[in-house]
């Protein structure tokens, strides 16, 4: 099989990395949701050596994140966790929770799922930061959000680019408080949440 590999990760990695290394400092054992190819967990993982960077997905998606792994041979990245937001996610509690590109990949439901189980992996205090596009207040925020959320609902209606405003009373109602939206290139966003301490 060929190693996947996606574009837009080596795009837009350099800029998460930079929210990262301010937001999760302080943090050990990191849950990555949807960690799709695996690029991202890699070039995390060597740059922030003292976390341990839990990758995860759909089962699909894991032979080629055990390909990235593999290959970069890092001590802090343990092998793949199957996680589908619809079915109970892992007993394990950590300290952060990573997720990008994909709110907007899963339906509607599949992401309140994803926030209402959230509480059950995110220890008192944890930090989630998730990356991606956001309407604002019902608005797209660009012309080129537009017509990616066209595409996006064309292919499969029930996915679509997300009001931040709706995504925040989800994360609101799971307990967790908005510590920062941050504008990132190409009109994406890192918002940063963090469950109350208990
Ligand atoms: C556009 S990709 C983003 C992958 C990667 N995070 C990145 O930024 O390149 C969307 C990801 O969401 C994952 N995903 C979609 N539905 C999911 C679900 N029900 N549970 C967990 N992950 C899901 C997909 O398998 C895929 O890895």
């Amino acid at each position: 099989m060929d190693k996947p590999f996606s574009p837009s990760c080596e795009r837009n990695r350099e800029p998460i990395l930079a929210v990262l290394r301010e937001r999760f400092a302080d943090r050990r054992h990191v849950l990555e949701i949807g960690s799709g190819t695996g690029q991202h967990a890699v070039h995390f993982a060597a740059a922030l050596p003292r976390l341990v960077w839990q990758t995860s997905d759909v089962a699909d998606n894991l032979p080629g994140i055990r390909q990235w792994l593999g290959e970069a041979a890092l001590a802090n990245t343990p092998a793949p966790l199957t996680l589908d937001v619809n079915l109970p996610l892992p007993a394990e509690r950590f300290d952060a929770v990573f997720t990008a590109n994909t709110l907007h990949i899963m339906g509607w439901a599949e992401v309140q799922r994803l926030f209402a189980a959230l509480p059950g992996v995110m220890q008192p205090g944890a930090l989630l930061t998730v990356y991606g596009p956001f309407n604002e207040k019902g608005q797209f925020t660009s012309e080129g959000n537009a017509a990616f959320d066209a595409q996006l609902r064309q292919g499969d209606p029930r996915r679509g680019i997300r009001d931040f405003e709706a995504v925040d009373a989800l994360a609101a109602q799971a307990g967790l408080h908005l510590l920062e939206k941050r504008a990132m290139p190409a009109n994406n966003r890192c918002l940063v949440w963090q469950r109350r301490a208990g």
